[in-house]
């Protein structure tokens, strides 16, 4: 089972333990603002490898490698101006940019999938001063079996992956809950490769322009999976539900009160006020709770598609994608 240190009782010995696994070629679980991440050396082959088989992931996809500061990421990777712009008001955040690879960076391919580009992310607090005291990116998806839904505690990661990993490190509930905003500058037009944690209107108004946002690109980038089936509960899910069927979970948003939502076998509300970072911050956790309850589906209302719903409906809408 995995060792679980709790960062906020003992901060230095989760940063030395967690070097020490991380430097024997081994992934760790580690807290970040938006989900836990399955953490291993980015420039070593043996450990990327070693997410993958965690995970259980089938395919090389290119992962996302996490940096202490810009100063770091400009090791490994060339700006534009539009993203420097970016890293200089986002990051540290929830914000990952995919930026031309230099030539003498020593990310491992295995991290980025042979591309000639890199998914580069500065997480906030802990985990950027884990890497700032490793001194090498990590590379980390997020901390769960491939197309299951992501961890946002210590607890999910344990009940997920805690016999297959040999350290957890434990900052209580992920602030954001939902994975981080994935742009790309291309011929100087900014694109949305991913919604995330970072609302897009905020970084249009960074970046001076509107991000583009193209199924035909993501399809392409994005890694196979990705739009098919993900962040899937055992049971089914149903969206924009205006009824609960007797037995159903239903996962609410505001107010409103959804007729036959009486006869539910778990109501979860994901933020009565109708708060959007409040409502990503407790969906995944909500998911688990009301796959757990044992019902057959789950219905979730209709999320508004602004700001942060941009995200959790993305993620919703993959939830309930057909399994393969
Ligand atoms: O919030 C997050 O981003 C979490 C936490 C742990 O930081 N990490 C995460 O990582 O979600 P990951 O590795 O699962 O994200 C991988 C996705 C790929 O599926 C792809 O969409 C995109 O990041 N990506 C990574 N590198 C890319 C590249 N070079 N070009 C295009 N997309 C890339
Ligand atoms: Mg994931």
């Amino acid at each position: 089972m995995a060792d679980i240190i709790d960062i906020t009782t003992d901060r230095q010995q989760a940063i030395d333990a967690g070097c020490a696994v991380l430097g024997e070629g081994f992934p760790i679980a580690i807290p970040t603002e938006t989900v836990y991440g399955l953490a291993a050396d980015a420039t070593n082959p043996a450990a990327i490898t070693r997410i993958y088989e965690t995970k259980g992931r089938p395919r090389f996809n290119p992962l996302i490698c996490h940096m202490s500061d810009l100063a770091m990421a400009e090791e490994h990777a060339v700006f534009d101006p539009v993203s420097r712009a970016l890293a200089e008001a986002f990051w540290p955040g929830p914000l990952t940019i995919v930026l031309p690879l230099k030539a003498e960076s020593h990310i491992h391919a295995l991290a980025t999938a042979g591309l000639d580009t890199v998914g580069i992310r500065v997480p906030k607090g802990f985990a950027g001063e884990l890497i700032r005291a490793f001194g090498r990116p990590l590379a980390a998806p997020s901390a769960n079996t491939s197309g299951k839904i992501s961890a946002t505690s210590a607890d999910h990661v344990e009940a997920d992956l805690g016999g297959r990993i040999k350290l957890i490190l434990d900052a209580g509930a992920s602030a954001v809950g939902v994975e981080s905003t994935i742009v790309k500058v291309e011929d100087g037009k900014l694109r949305l490769l991913r919604p995330g944690g970072l609302p897009a209107s905020e970084i249009e108004r960074v970046a001076g322009q509107k991000l583009l946002r193209s199924k035909k690109a993501s399809a392409a980038i994005e890694a196979p999976g990705m739009l098919a089936s993900h962040y899937a509960p055992g049971a089914a899910v149903r969206l924009d539900a205006t009824q609960i069927v007797a037995g159903e979970a239903l996962i609410a948003f505001g107010t409103t009160k959804v007729p036959g939502s009486d006869d539910a076998r778990i109501v979860l509300n994901l933020s009565r006020d109708g708060d959007l970072a409040e409502a990503a911050a407790n969906l995944f956790d909500y998911m688990k709770k009301a796959d757990a309850s044992g019902a057959a589906t789950i219905a979730f209302s209709t999320i508004p598609d602004e700001g942060l719903g941009e995200a959790i409906n993305d993620r919703l809408r993959r939830a309930a994608a057909p399994r393969e």
